[in-house]
């Protein structure tokens, strides 16, 4: 008997030694292809956390909103259906947190300095802080890059989107941005972009090249201008209670893991969208206007109200910071340090 008893407490302890090395499963969702900016990184961070964590956490990446749709997966998130996602900015709204459209406004970002400095700096640790509250947190920011437009008539001027029925992300700002140009601003997902660009649902999009040819929307587009009017990134973000639940040692290698994920995504974000260009050139489907910076100017300058127009939704703070933060770049730009120093 009491040896049944001892193989009985020696089979209950084999079992829970199993069920404690069971890895932690981060299902990682997103909406975009593999072979894009964001989604290689998730590949990379899922390499590196398996590597640092020696196997005690799996991470299985769903591309191509597999698991979920756009709306869907910050829901998801929130009732821990899915560990980690990385949605673009401009949809962060729909869950109550639209100061993210800061993003979103046209022509904020003079550059990819000011841009990772915001990121890097205050507003991105407002912005973070604001997701607290919704059961999420906010591990980190990737690229993606600079919006171009397309449609299937050419885009020169803004006269020229008149009546277009333009496809957009669930973002206010966005809206509005449209709505400037006389288009007619269309809320859809992503996953919906290239069969409603095939039906004529909608005229045409504003996206970078590397979702805009990974997505094939070359196939339906005849005509794109590179105009950068806008920019187009991500929040890497998880369930907070998960986070917050894991054991001390796993959370920071996978902190780690993320930073190094982090740093490769912001590297090669670039030059995707510039190897997308090419391939859309060589596909020979979609005719390339690059806008010139005259024209530039008066579409700069017809947008620029969508900034005062939004300062209560997204916080005048919020919109100042960034402009700080380009007039501080600007600034070190035209005076580099050092420059000014006597020689001894
Ligand atoms: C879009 O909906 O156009 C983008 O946010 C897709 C993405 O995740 O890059």
């Amino acid at each position: 008997m009491k040896s049944l008893s001892a193989l009985c407490s020696a089979v209950l302890l084999s079992l829970s030694l199993a069920a404690s090395a069971d890895p932690i499963i981060i299902k990682f969702s997103h909406v975009v292809a593999p072979d894009t900016p964001k989604g290689r990184a998730a590949e990379k961070f899922k390499q590196l956390a398996e590597e640092k964590t020696h196997g005690r956490v799996k991470v299985e990446v769903y591309p191509n909103s597999q698991l979920y749709k756009d709306r869907e997966e910050l829901e998801a998130l929130q009732l821990g259906s899915v560990q980690m996602l990385a949605p673009s900015l401009s949809k962060f709204g729909p869950m109550g947190a639209r100061e993210f459209e800061v993003f979103d406004l046209p022509y904020i970002f003079p550059n990819s300095t000011v841009l990772h400095r915001v990121m890097d700096g205050v507003v991105g640790n407002k912005l973070f802080a604001k997701l607290d509250s919704k059961g999420v947190t906010g591990l980190a920011f990737w690229d993606n890059g600079f919006k171009q437009m397309s449609s299937n008539r050419p885009m020169h001027t803004m006269a020229d989107f008149k009546g277009l029925k333009m496809r957009i992300q669930s973002s206010k700002v966005l809206d509005a941005e449209m709505k400037a140009f006389g288009a007619v601003p269309q809320v859809m997902a992503f996953s919906e972009v290239y069969s409603a660009l095939q039906q004529g649902v909608v005229d045409g999009t504003e996206n970078p090249v590397s979702n805009f040819y990974t997505q094939k929307m070359n196939e339906v587009q005849k005509n794109m201008t590179i105009s950068n009017h806008g920019y187009l990134g991500y929040a890497v973000v998880t369930n907070k209670q998960f986070w917050d639940g894991l054991p001390a040692d796993i959370r920071s290698e996978l902190t780690a893991a993320m930073k190094e994920a982090t740093e490769f995504e912001r590297d090669i974000a670039q030059k995707d969208n510039d190897d997308a260009l090419e391939k859309v050139r060589a596909a020979k489907t979609t005719e390339i206007y690059v806008l010139p910076d005259s024209e530039r100017e008066a579409w700069r300058k017809a947008l620029l109200p969508v900034h005062a127009q939004f300062a209560d939704v997204i916080g005048k703070d919020l919109i100042q910071d960034v402009y700080d933060v380009a007039a501080q770049v600007e600034k070190e730009q035209q005076h580099p340090a050092g420059k000014n120093k006597k020689k001894k």
